[in-house]
Formats: structure tokens, sequence, C-alpha cells
């Protein structure tokens, strides 16, 4: 079962800053996971549309200017990260999970990925795109055939699968809440992964396995990767 970090290793470290996803990278994890939003024609990461939670400003990403934005404290005096510095740590060394959040994010994600294709030599393999907002998704299919889409839901997904499977998508990404074996069944009859968000607990990660769940998202990931060892 794979291993993400969730926001980067976020229960050590501020979520979603260089230093979450450098102790991602040292954990030895199979992949990171991370959102992002468009700010002034740049893509940053970051979970929520308003910054109060996760840094020192107060107010809505537009409130910033590019400049004002950078000088916010996103945690251990970390500034919020863009897309293409995460890119330029993590890329081909371990798979990255990019969450599109807004509605404007596909076009831009599409051309930093081809950029980093270029410029770092990114493999496109190496990235999963997922996104709660499945119109996203259909719109990154159009414009990239070869990118690898994961579904995200929230509520028992009674046509998740179906959803995935007309999108083209690889994997569906879904709450803890809900996951079943029968559900995990579906997944893999349609030839999807399953991948489960936000597992912290160790019994819980190990009752996922054992029902055939293909990754989990987690916040520790050393410990994680210690849990499955252990057993
Ligand atoms: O991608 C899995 C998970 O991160 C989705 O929920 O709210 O943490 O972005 P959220
Ligand atoms: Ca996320």
């Amino acid at each position: 079962m794979k291993i993400f970090a969730h926001r980067g290793a976020s229960g050590h470290y501020p979520e979603n800053t260089l230093q979450a996803f450098t102790a991602a990278l040292n954990s030895g994890c199979d992949g990171i996971e991370l959102d992002v939003f468009l700010h002034a024609g740049e893509l940053v990461v970051i979970h929520d549309r308003q910054v109060d939670r996760t840094t020192n400003g107060k107010g809505y990403l537009e409130d910033f200017s590019p400049a004002a934005l950078k000088q916010l404290d996103a945690g251990n005096g970390e500034s919020i990260p863009t897309l293409w510095q995460v890119l330029q740590l993590c890329a081909n060394r371990l798979e990255i999970n990019i969450e599109l959040k807004g509605h404007d994010t596909a076009t831009p994600v599409v051309a930093l990925l081809q950029q980093a294709q270029q410029q770092l030599g990114l493999r496109l393999d190496t990235i999963l795109l997922s996104s709660f907002h499945h119109p996203l998704l259909q719109q990154l299919k159009a414009l990239n055939p070869f990118l690898r889409l994961a579904v995200l839901i929230s509520h028992y997904p009674a046509d998740g699968v179906e959803i995935a499977t007309r999108l083209g998508a690889v994997a569906l990404n879904c709450d803890r809440g809900f996951v079943d074996a029968a559900l995990v069944e579906a997944a893999h009859q349609a030839k999807l992964r399953l991948y489960v968000y936000t597992v912290n607990q160790r019994r819980e990660m190990l009752a996922l396995q054992a029902i055939g769940v293909d990754g989990v998202f987690c916040n520790y990931p050393k410990e994680a990767l210690q849990w499955l060892d252990d057993q």
C-alpha cells in the first residue's frame, strides 16, 4: 500500500510548505499530496482560499499582491511555496498528487507541467492530478489525454466508479468515512486504484490495507511506513 504524505509531512511540519515536503522526501514515502490555487497568474500551494488558518496573515488570496503573499509566514518562517518550487524540489523523486482547488487551475497546471517536462525532465507518470470539482478533471483530460487523473469523493460514491471510468481516471480518492471491501472491489473491477484520505491511525491504516486499499494519505509518513513494516 502506498503512503502519500498529506500536505507533506504535515503532522510535524507546517502543511504545504517546502519543509513539510522535504520531510516527506526524507521519510522514504511513495508520494506527496498538495493543494493548489491560482493567484495572480501563479500556482501557489495552499489548502484554503483564505490565508488565516495556515499563515500569519488575514484575508483571501486575492487580497494580496504576489510580493505581499510571499511575505506571509506559513509556519517556521516558511513562505507559501509555488507549485514550481515544489516541482523543483521533488520532480521524479516520488509521486506528486496535485489537488486542484479553485475553478481556474486546469489550464495553468497543464502549462506548468509542460514547462517542468522541458526544464526539469519531469516524468508525467509521476504526477497524479485530483479534484473534487470533476469538470476540472474533464478539462485536464481534454488539454492532455496522457495525464493521470484521480476523482476525489467526499461522500458515499454511489456513482464514483462510473464517474472515474467516464473521465478516464486511474484512481478514486475517497474520504475514509465510507470505504469498505465492496468499494475496493468495485474500483479494482473497473481497473481503478482506490486511495483513502486522511488516515493517521495505525489500526485504521492496517485495516484498510487488509481490504486491499492501494494507498492512503497520511500526515505522518515516517510513522506510517514504520506501522506497515512492524506488522
Ligand atoms: O486529496 C485528499 C485530501 O487532501 C482531500 O481533502 O480537504 O485535505 O484537500 P483536503
Ligand atoms: Ca488536499
